[in-house]
């Protein structure tokens, strides 16, 4: 295996002493990762140290970094116009982008709205479900993550950071998420637990709660992603729709961090056979440029000047996510492929690992969206925060760029495009870490 050591210069040391001086504080880790470039699966930062990407930089290069289809579509754009006033003019490549985003979805399903991120599209598809039902209230789940401005962060619950000193929030009623490696209810099986989260719905939200009759949506990510990356069981969204159509609530799916190829499926909700009212996009669906969609079915209209913004429609957004789409579509059965047998190899090698070390507690995912819970003894299953984070600073020192998420898990979100040479050498270095850190755990 050859790896890489990460070397921490003054030139790091000096940006990043410079950054605390002029920004505020987000929510970076603490590794001093500053990426200057790249290609495809590859990153290098400012001072020259090269890492294998298994970050896709919160799920936006799906595709790569410098994805060459991309970069050209974007180039030849910059060329013409950049801001074409979407809301307030007509223009072409928006049209061409949606035509393209339309053909994943059954056929005429559907109309879109074009916005700048992810929670942008999630408050787009906050107003539009009130406006289409007429009722007020939307359901989400514990754990969920759905964005940080006002709206998107009423459904949002994955850490009480995020939401302390910002409410109070909007008609929100939060449900537990079936996290059967630690059921909220307490179920040793996901098989024969009856879907005792469904029950909870209807026995508690919606009969103590809130009426029915004014739960306007209701918001799932299809795996929870900044909550855990938390797979729920197979048939859990379908006994939820059957219960939302009871009481005529929209479905709401937000693609945004599980979408666009990364579990092998276009629409991730579809891993689970069951289709949703609305849909929201943000992270990859503009190649790297920011854009959040919302796409409703047809018939859901809103009346003029309910909703606009300035930038929606950005011109090089729409073409590298058009140029993008179109690579997907002429490429589906190739990618899908890809998909399957690249996680696989993540699968088989991540699951003897949980095996044979205490410390891994349960591994999961579907395609190329994969958690590593971290534990103190498999017993306990007690959240082993700090030896995360001490992992991902090591794999960090030793080359390898990976995120947390949830309380102690580390995702794994590369390219789709990554090398399968890389893949072995990023499970050979997690393992390495592993090893030693079980070791001194034990
Ligand atoms: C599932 C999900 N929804 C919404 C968002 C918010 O997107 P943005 O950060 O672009 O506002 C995120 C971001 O991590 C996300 O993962």
């Amino acid at each position: 295996m050859k790896k890489n050591k990460t070397i921490i210069t003054k030139k790091i040391k000096d940006i990043i002493k410079k950054d605390k001086e002029v920004f505020l504080t987000t929510t970076r880790m603490n590794y001093p990762f500053i990426p200057e470039s790249g290609e495809n699966d590859i990153v290098r930062d400012v001072s020259g140290n090269k890492f294998i990407d298994l970050s896709s930089f919160i799920s936006v290069y799906n595709f790569g970094i410098n994805n060459t289809e991309i970069k050209r579509a974007i180039e030849k754009q910059v060329q013409k116009l950049v801001h074409p006033g979407f809301t307030d003019f007509y223009a072409e490549p928006p049209i061409k982008f949606g035509e393209a985003l339309l053909k994943f979805f059954p056929k005429k399903f559907g109309k879109l709205f074009l916005s700048n991120s992810g929670t942008e599209a999630n408050e787009a598809a906050i107003k539009f479900a009130k406006l289409f039902t007429d009722r007020s209230y939307i359901i989400s789940f514990y754990n969920s993550f759905h964005g940080r401005t006002q709206g998107s962060l009423s459904m949002t619950s994955s850490k009480i950071v995020q939401r302390e000193h910002f409410g109070p929030f909007a008609n929100s009623v939060h449900v537990p998420f079936p996290y059967c490696y630690r059921c909220p209810f307490n179920q040793n099986d996901s098989k024969s637990c009856g879907f005792a989260c469904i029950d909870y719905i209807k026995k508690y939200a919606l009969s103590k709660e809130v009426s029915g009759k004014e739960v306007a949506g209701f918001f799932v990510e299809p795996i929870q992603g900044e909550g855990g990356y938390i797979v729920p069981p197979i048939d859990y969204f379908k006994e939820l729709k059957k219960l939302l159509e009871e009481y005529g609530i929209l479905l709401i799916d937000d693609e945004i961090q599980a979408g666009i190829m990364r579990t092998g499926k276009f629409i991730a909700l579809h891993n689970f056979g069951v289709d949703a009212d609305i849909y929201t996009f943000g992270k990859s669906i503009g190649g790297g440029i920011p854009m959040g969609v919302t796409v409703v079915k047809k018939g859901m209209d809103i009346p003029a000047g309910s909703h606009a913004n300035t930038f929606g429609g950005n011109l090089l957004a729409v073409s590298a996510g058009e140029a993008m789409l179109n690579h997907i579509y002429k490429n589906k059965n190739f990618i899908e492929k890809e998909v399957k047998t690249k996680s696989e190899l993540f699968m088989t090698r991540l699951k003897e690992m949980q095996e044979k070390y205490e410390i891994i507690g349960d591994v999961r995912g579907i395609g190329l969206m994969i958690g590593i819970e971290f534990v103190k003894s498999k017993k306990t299953k007690q959240p082993a925060i700090d030896l995360r984070n001490k992992i991902l600073q090591q794999a960090f020192d030793d080359g390898l760029i990976m995120l947390g998420c949830g309380e102690s898990t580390i995702r794994l979100i590369p390219p789709i495009t990554i090398e399968k040479k890389n893949i072995e050498t990023s499970l050979d270095i997690i393992e390495e870490i592993v090893k030693a850190e079980d070791k001194n755990n034990a």
